[in-house]
């Protein structure tokens, strides 16, 4: 279906309704940015991205909203240097060897008690969320095929964006997904803690995209680094901006640090995978509290309709 669309370029549209537009140009608006909208999806690299609404009437979601591959730095962030990166030495061509993560000085980082790998040979998850994954990267002695190697080689399942009824715009999945597999990470501009707080106060008629990378402030290491990073996708991201809150989720976050991102500079990114098996036109959707549902300083509570058995009836958001 997307690939039948003529494609139109990437010229401003605005959708703000005008009341003396008449029906005729309001509907021929509508196509417009529906079209535009389908051409960003189509330019999307990795598996398709197929858009439907079968609820209302809205061509597409609002406003000026740009599919980006790789984080957008703001200016006062400071980008990562490839000088801060390093890889294993003397690990094999063919891979690392899994049932010997002492032997890989990528783990190094990690204490003893979770110095493992991240996947199995099937490239599926086995650590549990929020857990941090280390990938093998550009500076290591291993090859492509490593099985260290899974988000950098980006999203393989086909999803769809679709209306819902009283969450806005979702995302389900076009093909079976198993517990572990990768699905994607979050995009969007990274922007420091002072900006997150000043954009998380302005109202946004409900609807917030702000993503705190606050791993490495949680540890020992807050005192070093002080406030973490967050992460803004209102404006530029990908797929999995359109990702909503439910209290019984089928999908979690894994800290990954790896190809681009160092560490050492408070930067890494964070990806989907599937915590159950999930069918085919399933949504996808994660805890956007993590573990528990507590609200915290400065959230407010919104009603939840993630509809599911476990709902606590709200959750919150910044
Ligand atoms: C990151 S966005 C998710 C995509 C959003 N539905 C859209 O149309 O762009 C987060 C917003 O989606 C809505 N949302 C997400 N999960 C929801 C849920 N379980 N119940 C009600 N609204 C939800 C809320 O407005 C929330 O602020
Ligand atoms: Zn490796
Ligand atoms: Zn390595
Ligand atoms: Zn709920």
């Amino acid at each position: 279906m997307l690939a039948e669309e003529d494609l139109m370029g990437n010229s401003n549209e605005s959708f703000i309704k005008s009341e003396s537009v008449c029906e005729d140009e309001t509907s021929e608006k509508k196509a417009v940015s529906r079209k535009q909208f389908l051409g960003r999806l189509y330019e999307i690299p990795g598996a398709a991205i197929s858009f439907c609404n079968d609820v209302d009437d809205e061509p597409c979601p609002p406003g000026e909203f740009e599919f980006i591959n790789g984080y957008r730095y703001s200016p006062n962030v400071k980008v990562p240097s490839p000088e801060s990166m390093f890889g294993c030495e003397g690990c094999h061509i063919s891979g690392c060897h899994l049932k010997k993560p002492q032997s890989c000085s990528c783990l190094d980082d990690l204490d003893d008690k979770h110095r493992k790998f991240a996947y199995n040979k099937d490239r599926k998850v086995i650590i549990p969320p929020r857990h941090l994954i280390i990938e093998c990267n550009r500076y290591c002695s291993c090859g492509p095929d490593c099985a260290t190697r899974v988000v950098q080689r980006g999203r393989l399942i086909p999803l769809e964006i679709f209306k819902t009824p009283k969450k806005g715009w979702a995302v389900r999945t076009q093909r079976i997904i198993q517990r572990g597999m990768f699905i994607d990470v979050y995009r969007g501009e990274v922007i420091d803690h002072e900006e997150a707080e000043r954009r998380g106060s302005i109202d946004h008629q409900g609807s917030v995209y702000l993503f705190d990378l606050d791993f490495f402030s949680k540890g020992e290491e807050t005192q070093e680094f002080g406030s973490a990073y967050t992460i803004d996708a209102r404006h530029c991201g990908n797929v999995t901006r359109f990702f909503n809150h439910s209290c019984d989720p089928n999908i979690a976050i894994w800290p990954v640090v790896g190809h681009e991102l160092a560490r050492t500079e408070r930067l890494y990114e964070l990806a989907f995978f599937a915590i159950h098996d999930i069918k085919i036109g399933e949504e996808l959707c994660f805890n956007y509290h993590g573990e528990g549902n507590q609200k915290k300083e400065g959230q407010r509570g919104v009603i939840c309709h993630c509809g599911s058995e476990k709902c606590t009836g709200e959750f919150f958001i910044l």
